[in-house]
């Protein structure tokens, strides 16, 4: 509209323009063309009336005459008439004959444009006509025309003139606007199209042009033009940005206009958990959690988890809410409840006897069960409902968590199709041959690609999805721009590597080295300067324990000076208990602990120090600062936020991490010792020069190496998939038909 108005007003005002100067013009010459009839006509009547005025003349009766020419002037166009005497003197005329015109002066009447005489009657015309008997000449006679009819005629032409150009102008206007109209919302969706990948707009129901029109030349050259500001805008974002949860709270403010959002993940941020007739809270040992945590006490909105402590039901509102963290509310927990049944097929069954084992190659085979299979399904529901239930407008952002939850974002993308759904998967996506075991692989894939934005911690497994996507379904996958659009929507699929919060809080990091390592070494019955090694992982078999402990074993084997001086604590989260094989590893896991212990039991100190238990944040830090050397052993793990919480936790710059190559981690953090965990030699070696490696190197790594995480902390892994959400929504916009 107002681009139309911006048209039509200057259009409008330059043809008045043209109206005023062509109205004069046009005036004139009509004025000149009367002068010549009106010419015309006085010598008509100047012939016609000639024989009776010769008469009257020679009557010698000038009241005869002047009768006759009264007669004459009821013509009403015909003013005045007059008859000068070649003889001279006075005209004989009527009375309405004007004064100006002398007998003396009728010469300039000669000239056509000095023939209009402007009086106080209005415009005269002057005709002057000789009047002859028998071949001499009588006098002149004077015919004056009234001029006004020409004058009122001019003033009607003027204004026909002028409306006609205001209306050539509307007209003109309208045409334009129309047609510019027409092509820009032409032009604008081929541009529209042509970002969707869809070449240009054609009409429903004909088949794509094989041949695109004239955008198709720009097609490619746009795209890239979009991708590249994109990809500058998001670096220049990002690399000016200190990551804090300040900075996630002005996205959210800033480019998602405020919005809440809404988490969902199995396993829940705090559990309650009754002891006695006292109700303890607890953290439970899981990377999810530690990354989702400090963006959630950040960004606030709801997190929706299975409420799975045994005094969950006992705080929670009518809405199944309660707000966390304990003495510090900042967001919602939503509690989502599940039968036994439902807990034993999805989260026991389908989830962690199935896809865990499916992703991880720990060679653990997986099983699948149809039983199981149905309760993921009805979890799944279930999760979608409360989604809907919890969100507080159509297009929430959500971001949904882990394998869990494969389905999940199909079904809130059919209850909210507006909702901007960030599925993030925090474990490694196999490749197509291990994933075709699964019987529902194209259920799974389908649910997924519900999703807007779908994240891995690296390209591996990005690229792993994209092999299987086009293996198992029909869909296109462009490898270029990492989308794949199936039933007609995209999805993004991008590598976010996941990191922990920066800088650590001082609850963790309070406690002096020099007081932790003191205090872990007493605890633990070991001398002051013990050498001492820290495993952190839950008691899952992907986690390398029994590869670690025979590494250990090795060690002590090769270098024998290490008995009685080195131990390693190895703290074993209890997890996933009921499923046979966890129960069996931990079996493994004490049985070979003991075996080592045993043998080397001449020492001061045993060399491992096996600890099932669970451990708060504070406890799990206190063992970082106090050890020597870190190992991350995954057999296969998605990222394994345990490597940077220990690098976070030494603000002491001292300690070696020794991590497997089979983890995300290992991708970002060269400087550690990086190792195969099923080569137990190399990993022996590696403790070695860890607990030999000399404190300056020790610093040297760890600065390179706590510099990055506190460069790419959670808040970046957060904020950037929400600064590409923001892009997506916005990019949704311009895709949305013109109104
Ligand atoms: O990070 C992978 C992950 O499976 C999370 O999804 C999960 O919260 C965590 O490890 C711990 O596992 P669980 O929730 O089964 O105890």
């Amino acid at each position: 509209m107002r681009l139309s108005l911006r048209f039509i007003i200057p259009l409008t005002l330059a043809l008045a323009a043209i109206a005023y100067a062509v109205v004069p013009l046009v005036d004139g010459l009509t004025l000149r063309w009367f002068a010549r009839d009106i010419d015309m006509r006085s010598n008509l009547v100047a012939n016609v009336v000639h024989d009776s005025i010769q008469e009257s003349l020679a009557s010698g009766s000038k009241t005869r005459t002047l009768r006759v020419f009264d007669k004459i002037i009821e013509d009403e166009r015909l003013y005045a008439l007059g008859f000068c005497s070649a003889s001279g003197g006075p005209p004989i005329a009527t009375k309405t004959f004007p004064a100006e015109i002398g007998c003396a002066d009728l010469g300039v009447f000669a000239d056509p444009s000095k023939k209009v005489l402007q009086s106080d009657k209005g415009p005269l015309h002057v005709a002057v006509v000789g009047i002859d008997a028998d071949g001499s000449r009588l006098g002149d006679l004077v015919l004056v025309h009234d001029m006004s009819f020409v004058q009122r005629r001019s003033e009607e032409t003027k204004r026909y003139v002028f409306l006609f150009f205001i209306g050539l102008g509307a007209v003109v206007s309208l045409i334009t606007v129309v047609i510019a109209q027409l092509s820009w919302r032409g032009w604008m969706e081929g541009v529209r199209a042509l970002m969707r990948g869809e070449g240009l707009l054609r009409p429903a129901g004909t088949a794509p042009p094989a041949t695109l029109p004239e955008l198709r030349p720009i097609a490619s050259d746009l795209r890239a033009l979009i991708r590249d500001m994109e990809s500058e805008y998001r670096a220049r974002d990002e690399s000016q940005v200190t990551w804090s949860p300040e900075a996630l709270r002005t996205i959210l403010r800033d480019d998602l206009r405020g919005e809440d959002i809404l988490v969902v993940s199995n396993r829940e941020p705090y559990i309650h958990a009754r002891r006695g007739d006292r109700i303890e809270v607890s953290r439970p040992a899981s990377g999810l959690v530690t990354a989702l945590e400090p963006v959630m006490r950040a960004c606030s909105g709801a997190w929706i988890a299975h409420g799975s402590g045994t005094a969950d039901r006992d705080v929670v509102d009518a809405n199944d809410h309660v707000m966390v963290p304990p003495g510090k509310p900042s967001y919602t927990l939503r509690r989502v409840w599940l039968t036994d049944e439902e807990e034993a097929g999805y989260y026991y069954g389908f989830s962690n006897e199935g896809l865990w084992p499916l992703c991880h190659i720990a060679h653990v085979r997986p099983t699948f069960r149809t039983a199981d299979w149905k309760q993921y399904n009805e979890a799944n529901r279930k999760f979608a409902i409360a989604v809907a239930q919890e969100a507080k407008t159509a297009d929430p952002i959500v971001l949904v968590q882990d394998y869990h939850f494969a389905l999940l974002p199909r079904m809130i993308r059919e209850k909210l199709p507006d909702a901007t759904i960030i599925t993030f998967w925090h474990i490694p996506w196999p490749n197509p041959e291990a994933f075709a075991i699964c019987p529902w692989r194209e259920e799974l894939l389908n649910g997924l690609l519900g999703s807007s934005i779908l994240g891995f911690h690296t390209r591996f497994h990005c690229n792993n999805f994209l092999d299987t996507v086009d293996r198992t379904l029909e869909a296109r996958v462009d490898r270029e721009t990492f989308e794949v659009t199936y039933g007609g929507k995209p999805t993004a699929v991008k590598r976010y590597p996941i990191s922990i919060e920066w800088p650590p809080a001082d609850t963790l990091t309070g406690k002096p080295v020099a007081e932790c390592r003191a205090d872990v070494r007493r605890r633990n019955g070991l001398p002051p300067d013990h050498f001492v090694g820290i495993g952190v992982d839950r008691l899952d078999y992907t986690k390398g324990i029994i590869e670690r402990f025979l590494a250990i074993e090795r060690l002590f084997d090769l270098e024998p000076r290490w008995i009685g001086r080195f131990s390693f604590i190895q703290i074993a989260a209890p997890s996933r208990s009921k499923i046979e094989e966890y129960q069996e590893f931990e079996t493994r896991v004490r049985a070979l602990a003991d075996r080592i212990n045993g043998r080397f039991a001449g020492g001061s100190a045993p060399p491992i120090l096996l600890k099932v238990e669970h451990h708060e944040p504070p406890e799990v830090y206190e063992h970082y600062r106090a050890a020597d050397v870190c190992c991350v052993t995954s057999l296969h793990d998605g990222m394994n936020l345990v490597a940077k919480e220990f690098l976070a936790s030494r603000d002491d710059e001292r300690g070696v991490l020794i991590l497997s190559r089979f983890t995300g981690a290992s991708r970002e953090l060269p400087e550690a010792l990086i190792v195969n965990p099923y080569d137990i030699d190399q990993c022996a070696a590696a403790l070695h020069l860890a607990l030999t490696m000399p404190e300056a190197e020790q610093r040297d790594r760890m600065r390179i190496m706590r510099g990055l995480i506190s460069e790419f902390n959670v808040y970046r892994w957060a904020g950037r998939m929400l600064l590409d959400a923001a892009g997506m929504r916005k990019r949704g916009k311009l895709r949305e038909p013109a109104h």
